[in-house]
Formats: structure tokens, sequence, C-alpha cells
């Protein structure tokens, strides 16, 4: 039997209006062919999460981000909680993704309040890894997802949530690939997802792992293919609703 895959668009700081964020959402809706088999997701912004939520019918739908403050409310001004995103009806969050870490100071300590945050809430995490292009050239791939993946060891007995998607989806993302054109190689690409399968495996967790990072739908088909990948994080290509279609039915089809 194959496996499930997960395609997961992430919208980033877009569209700019809402307007722009309803037409994309209805236009992907209609554009989903019918005998889809892979699970769909988009991390849409806040503020246009519940007009998204409200048109998309077959794509679960996630935020981008919760505050580590607090699962609940507070004194955090300009903050959201995990449970306000549960309550509009999410189905998960991204943490960790390397532009919170690089522009947002994002800590392990900090992504492990959000995690704890979201699970409590009901709500399933994209984690997202990856190296820099200084540690890529410097060889230090393996070392740096490893120490990023131990945040998780935290996690390995908590229960899922009661959606369609498990605890945790880990997101490959090399950060020298993400919006750059760039990939690595296709064999590189399995070797990772290798080490990540059983890194995660010897702290008692099991995780869909999706790549990311210019994925897009020329090589959609190629990346479904890869062992060990299952699933993919788009960006640029997820704005577009044909792009995001064509993944998905690359996805669907996988080998
Ligand atoms: P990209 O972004 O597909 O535009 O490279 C991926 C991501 O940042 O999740």
């Amino acid at each position: 039997m194959k496996s499930t895959k997960y395609v997961i668009g992430n919208w980033k700081l877009n569209p700019a209006t809402l307007a722009d964020a309803k037409a994309l959402s209805d236009e992907l809706q209609s554009s989903l062919s019918a005998n889809l088999s892979c699970v769909l997701g988009i991390a849409s912004g806040f503020l246009h999460f519940n007009t998204v939520r409200a048109s998309l019918n077959d794509v679960l739908v996630g935020a981008q981000d919760i505050t580590h403050k607090t699962g609940d409310t507070g004194a955090f001004t300009g903050d959201v909680s995990a449970k306000q995103l549960a309550d509009m009806g999410a189905d998960f969050v991204l943490v960790g993704h390397s532009e919170r870490r690089q522009y947002h100071g994002e800590t392990s300590d900090i992504l492990i309040k959000k995690i704890a945050h979201a699970l409590q809430n009901n709500l399933s995490v994209v984690f997202c890894i990856g190296e820099t292009k200084d540690e890529y050239s410097r060889q230090q791939t393996l070392d740096v997802l490893s120490r990023q993946l131990d945040i998780l060891a935290t996690f390995s007995g908590e229960e899922p949530p009661q959606n369609a998607l498990p605890k945790i989806l880990i997101a490959y993302e090399p950060v020298w690939a993400i919006g750059t054109g760039l990939t690595p190689t296709l064999d590189e690409i399995a070797s990772v997802h290798e080490f990540i399968a059983n890194k995660l495996s010897k702290m008692g967790l099991k995780a869909p792992i999706l790549y990311g990072g210019s994925a897009n739908e020329n090589n959609a088909k190629e990346l479904a293919c890869v062992s060990g990948v299952d699933g993919v994080l788009v960006g640029g290509a997820s704005l577009k609703a044909t792009s995001f279609c064509k993944i998905a039915e690359a996805f669907s089809a996988a080998c």
C-alpha cells in the first residue's frame, strides 16, 4: 500500500489583500481534481485565515506561527495563541521555519514552547529544519539537522491531535534552497530523509518527512518519487493555484 503523501502550501506574507486571498483559495478549490489521494494543506496568514478556510473544503488550513508566550490568553500585545488558532478551526501550524529562526531569533527554547502549546491545543505541527548554505558547504548538514531535531524528544509521548494529520510532520528545507530555484540532488534528499527517519526512530518518534525549498510543478514528479519523501512544503509555487494543483497531482500519483 502506498503511504499517505502531504502537500502543504506556505503562503508566507501573501497576498496583499483579503480579496486576493479569497480569489486564490476559490481558484484552488475549483481547480483541485476530485481524485487526489494526497492530504493537502495551506498555511495562510492570520488575517486571511477565516476566509481561506471557508473557501477550501478539501484542504486543511493552518497558520505560519503562534506565540510561545502562552498557549491560551494573556497580556501579550500583538500575539496570537494556539488556543485562538484552534478555535478558528486550524488543523496545523508551522514551527521553526528558517525565516522565523533568522528574522525573529527563534531559539530551541522558544520552539519547544510553541510545539507544546500547539499539541496541547489539538494542532498538528509542521516542524521545519534545514541547514544554511555555509553549513551545507562545510558538510555539516546532518549535525545541524540532528541538533534541530533533538528538541522533539520532549514530545515522543504526546497523543496525536484529533484531525487528519499526525501530531508532528517534519519539513526538511535547506535554507539555501528556499526561494532560490536551487535544490539538493535527489540522492542528497533521499539520504537526508533517511537520516531524519532514523534519528526520529531513535527518539521514539515516527513522522512524515516533507521536502521543502524551490519545489514547483516542474520538479514535483521527481521529488515525489524520492525514497523517504512523504510530501512537500511549497512556498512560491503555492501562490499559483494551477502550480499547486500540479504538485498535488504529482504526489497523488507518486511511486
Ligand atoms: P519556496 O519556499 O518553495 O518558495 O522555496 C518554501 C518554504 O519556505 O517553505
